[in-house]
C-alpha cells in the first residue's frame, strides 16, 4: 500500500522524505490557507520534492471553470494531479481533463455510489472520508470495504482506492487488510505507526547493556 502525506507543509514532508515513506502527498484548500502560502508556490515545490502524484485542488464548482483551474495546475509538473470534488461538474470535469491525459482525484467521496461513478468518469483516484463519516456515527471503513470489492468485481476499472480523511494508525492497518492501493495521512499519524513503547524500553535496555561493556563499533 503506497502512503502519501496529507499536507501543504513542505518542511514536514522533507522530514520524510530521505526515509523512503512518502509515494505522493495530497493537499485541499484548508492544508493551503493552514500554511499561509501561495498555492502555486507550494505545489511546485512539492513536485521538485516527491517523484509522485501531488494533488492540488481546483476551487471552481462549474465543470468549466474546474477544466480551466486544472489545466492551468497540471502544467506546473507532470506528478500534478487535479482534485476534483464528486459532484456532477466534477465528473464531467474529471472525464476531460483524463481525457487530455491529466491524472485527476475526485475528492469528498462518501458513498459507494459515488466511488462507482468517479471510476466510470475515469478517475485516477477515488477519495473516500473515513474520518468525517465516523465523525457522524457511519463506519468509514466500512466504505472502504465496499468500495475495494465493487471495484475488484471489474477488472476493467483502473481507478486506485486512496483512503482519506485518515485520524489515527488504526485507519491505517485495517485500509491495508482491505487491500486499498493508498491512503494519505497527516504526519502525525505516520509518526504515531513508528512509535512503539517496546522499541523504546528494548532499545534502552540494549544500550545500557552495550555501555556496560566498554566496548566500541567504530
Ligand atoms: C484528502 O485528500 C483530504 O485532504 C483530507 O484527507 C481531508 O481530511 P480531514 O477530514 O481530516 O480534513
Amino acid at each position: 500500500m503506497k502512503i502519501f502525506l496529507d499536507t501543504a507543509d513542505t518542511n514536514e514532508v522533507r522530514k520524510f522524505l530521505d526515509a523512503g515513506l512518502v509515494d505522493g502527498i495530497t493537499t485541499n484548500p484548508t492544508l493551503i490557507a493552514n500554511s499561509g502560502r501561495n498555492l502555486f508556490e507550494v505545489i511546485t515545490e512539492l513536485s521538485q520534492m516527491v517523484m509522485g502524484p501531488i494533488s492540488a485542488e481546483v476551487t471552481a464548482t462549474d465543470w468549466q471553470g474546474m477544466v480551466t483551474e486544472g489545466r492551468k495546475l497540471a502544467k506546473i509538473s507532470k506528478y500534478v494531479t487535479v482534485k476534483v470534488p464528486l459532484t456532477f461538474d466534477g465528473l464531467k470535469a474529471c472525464h476531460a481533463l483524463i481525457s487530455e491525459g491529466i491524472m485527476v482525484n475526485v475528492t469528498l467521496c462518501f458513498s459507494s455510489t459515488q466511488a462507482l461513478l468517479a471510476a466510470k468518469a475515469g478517475a485516477t483516484f477515488i477519495s473516500p472520508f473515513v474520518g468525517r463519516l465516523d465523525d457522524i456515527s457511519i463506519n468509514g471503513m466500512k466504505l472502504i470495504e465496499k468500495i475495494c470489492n465493487i471495484y475488484a468485481n471489474y477488472p476493467s476499472i483502473n481507478t486506485q482506492v486512496l483512503v482519506a480523511s485518515v485520524r489515527h494508525p488504526l485507519h491505517v492497518v485495517e485500509a491495508a487488510q482491505l487491500g486499498a492501493d493508498i491512503v494519505t495521512i497527516p504526519t502525525k499519524v505516520l509518526e504515531q505507526m513508528i512509535k512503539h513503547p517496546l522499541t523504546d524500553k528494548g532499545l534502552e535496555s540494549f544500550l545500557n547493556d552495550w555501555n556496560s561493556t566498554g566496548q566500541s563499533i567504530l
